[in-house]
């Protein structure tokens, strides 16, 4: 698919950084790709709808970096290639790929099927694989750092998780597997465990969603240790230090407690 540059006359920063996120058109990823180019960053952005992506591209015309669309579909191995050349075409070489791309649908046992919970396989792992192939293969200069945005519905499995918290929880598992071996050859691996996003990812979700915050807030936080950090980017604190706490369980104990978390007619 044909990239969108923003065709800009202005000078860029001297501190200009480049990025490329995948998943993109809305959401956390947009608010982001706006806040990297307003600081005067170089971005790249993929998702699968082409006019969000062209209308950021369009607005950083305004901004003091630079904003190109890159659709595609990132389930496909040869879109992400065929990206990944142009992103780097167009920008030079590319400091950090932050991998964002997911879908979602709430999946208590009622309403689990093996096509709905695939196709959620599908794009949240398969996304993030075709990435890492094509950060490691297909991009000339290997990018100095790879995020990939988990979820703490990865930590561990709880009642209406899920395919999507599988999802996640192979994502943190490979991140960490793979983290020592990347640094060896200079790439930092990194993760972000946002808490609950009002995006339109959470927008079907019924239930009340503890701590809830706007994309602008998430970006915001997120964009502080963009560019180096710690590991995993986590936030807000209040929510994700219980979740932790979860996470070093005893399983038995944990299948107790979900078990009183479960409404007794599996909604
Ligand atoms: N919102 C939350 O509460 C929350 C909490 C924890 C973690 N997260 C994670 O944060 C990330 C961003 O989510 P969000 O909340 O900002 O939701 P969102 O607005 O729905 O963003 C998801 C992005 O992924 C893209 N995408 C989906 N399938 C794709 C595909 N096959 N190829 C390329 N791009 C694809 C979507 O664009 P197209 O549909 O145009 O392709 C969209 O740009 C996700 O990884 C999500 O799991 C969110």
């Amino acid at each position: 698919m044909a990239a969108t540059d923003s065709s800009q006359s202005q000078t860029i920063p001297s501190h200009s950084k480049t990025a490329w996120i995948i998943g993109a058109s809305s959401g956390i990823g947009s608010v982001l790709a706006r806040k990297l180019a307003m600081d005067g960053h170089r971005v790249a952005v993929s998702a699968r709808s082409a006019q969000p992506l062209q209308e950021l591209a369009a607005d950083s015309a305004n901004m003091a970096g630079e904003i190109i669309a890159i659709p595609l579909d990132a389930t496909s191995f040869e879109q992400f290639q065929q990206a990944a050349k142009q992103a780097e075409e167009i920008l030079g070489p590319i400091d950090t790929v932050l991998h964002n791309a997911a879908i979602y649908c709430p999946m208590p046992l009622s309403r689990f099927s093996a096509s709905e919970a695939n196709r959620i396989f599908s794009v949240n792992i398969e996304t993030v694989t075709n990435g890492l192939d094509v950060c490691l293969n297909t991009l000339k200069k290997k990018p100095r750092q790879i995020i990939i945005t988990t979820s703490p519905s990865g930590y561990r499995g709880m009642p209406g998780g899920g395919a999507y918290g599988a999802s996640k929880a192979a994502l943190i598992t490979l991140a960490e597997g793979f983290h020592a071996e990347m640094k060896a050859i200079g790439i930092d691996l990194r993760i972000i465990n946002p808490g609950f996003v009002d995006t339109p990812l959470t927008s079907s979700n019924r239930f009340h969603m503890p701590f809830l915050m706007s994309a602008e807030e998430a970006a915001g936080r997120i964009l502080k240790k963009f560019w180096k950090g710690p590991f995993e980017i986590y936030f807000p604190k209040r929510m994700i230090l219980p979740l932790k706490i979860m996470r070093i369980l005893p399983t038995g104990l944990l299948l107790r407690l979900s078990k009183k978390l479960t409404p007794p007619d599996g909604k």
